[in-house]
């Protein structure tokens, strides 16, 4: 896409996309998508992170066009990469999350629907084929969280994603700088009637922070669905959460906006994956910005990555094409990662792609 906005080729990279973002979008909602929570230096070292990896590409291997597709609970995904959930893709743009949906189903991957999402559940999932997951907060009131559950399910979502790095909500010190409010026409679509379509405070006080590992056990009593916990960082709870049976870990220190200082997530995906050892699939997010990330996150053991910002800015950047010409972008930069580093498939990402102190070559 060119919208002659950046030049004569247009946006070529994320970073691009995240530049023509900051320029459309109200300095105050850029802030809120941008900021993480204190100092932001677990947000800068999610990035930072990934720009300390070093691939060792192998050569002579005969890798023309790798094979980026990969099965996760039961689908096959066209590329190692989803939607993290973002809370109000209308924030960006007017369409919000159906546009995003269709963007993603366009690509063949999923997208992760925020339970602060700012479109309908039927609307999104009507808007195209991509594989949706419900991301639960969970309520003090469960009766709030079940409802959500259930018109998810109806609307044909897949996978339940708990966020459990949430007993309550980072400080966001730019939010707060700002005086940050949600413009009017934002609110949660699928928490309307539920006494919680006050977004802000209102929806803080209500998350439930006492949550401990029997909230897995109860998830299974009200859905059938495939349960993710989104937020583990140590080996630790990767055990706690394998031996509670769940069906995927996501490595996410939720792009900085919960605890600063945490780990970064690239530093602790492999000490999780060595843990899990294949139980469940491991995803991870933040901080991914290039294919080159992706390749990184594969061949440190997770079996996808989900992007959250550069989607939000592909979104407000130019819609519905913004967001497919993101993961458009992403995926051949997967492509030629791959081909370059001669790895002919997702599986074949292993820890000798990488050199580093974590990793054993
Ligand atoms: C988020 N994230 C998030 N996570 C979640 O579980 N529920 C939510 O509603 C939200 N909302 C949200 C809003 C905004 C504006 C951002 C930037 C992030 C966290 C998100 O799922 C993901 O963990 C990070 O965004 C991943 O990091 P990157 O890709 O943004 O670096």
């Amino acid at each position: 896409m060119n919208d002659g906005d950046n030049g004569a080729g247009g946006p070529l990279t994320l970073a691009d996309y995240a530049e023509l973002a900051r320029r459309r979008l109200d300095p105050a909602v850029w802030d809120f998508v941008t900021g993480g929570a204190g100092d932001e230096r677990t947000l800068a070292d999610n990035t930072a992170a990934f720009d300390r990896v070093r691939l060792r590409p192998r050569v002579l291997s005969a890798v023309t066009r790798p094979a980026l597709n990969t099965r996760i609970l039961g689908r096959t995904w066209a590329a190692p990469l989803g939607v993290a959930p973002v809370a109000y893709h209308t924030l960006a743009h007017s369409d919000g999350e159906a546009a995003t949906a269709a963007a993603a189903g366009a690509a063949g991957v999923p997208l992760v629907v925020s339970t602060f999402a700012g479109r309908a559940f039927h609307d999104i999932a009507a808007a195209g084929p991509a594989p949706l997951w419900l991301q639960l907060y969970c309520f003090r009131d469960r009766g709030v969280t079940r409802g959500l559950i259930e018109r998810a399910a109806d609307a044909g979502f897949e996978a339940l994603v708990l966020t459990v790095d949430a007993p309550r909500l980072g400080r966001r010190l730019r939010d707060e700088r700002n005086g940050f409010r949600l413009p009017p026409g934002i609110a949660p679509a699928n928490l309307a009637g539920t006494g919680f379509s006050a977004p802000g405070e209102h929806a803080r006080e209500a998350f439930d922070p006492a949550l401990d590992w029997t909230v897995v056990e109860w998830l299974r009593t009200v859905s059938p669905l495939p349960v993710l916990l989104k937020g583990i960082l140590t080996a630790a709870d990767a055990r706690l959460a394998t031996e509670s049976e769940v069906d995927g870990i996501i490595v996410s220190n939720h792009g900085g906006r919960q605890l600063d200082g945490a780990a970064a997530t690239l530093d602790v995906l492999p000490e999780i994956a060595a843990q899990v050892a294949g139980r469940c699939p491991v995803l991870l997010d933040g901080g991914v910005r290039r294919g080159g990330d992706v390749l990184a996150a594969l061949a440190l053991g997770a079996d996808a990555v989900l992007l959250g910002r550069p989607v939000l800015h592909g979104l407000a950047a130019a819609g519905r094409d913004g967001v497919a010409d993101v993961l458009g972008i992403v995926t051949e930069e997967l492509a030629e990662a791959m081909t370059l580093a001669g790895c002919p498939s997702v599986a074949d990402a292993g820890p000798e792609l990488v050199s580093g102190s974590a990793v054993p070559v």
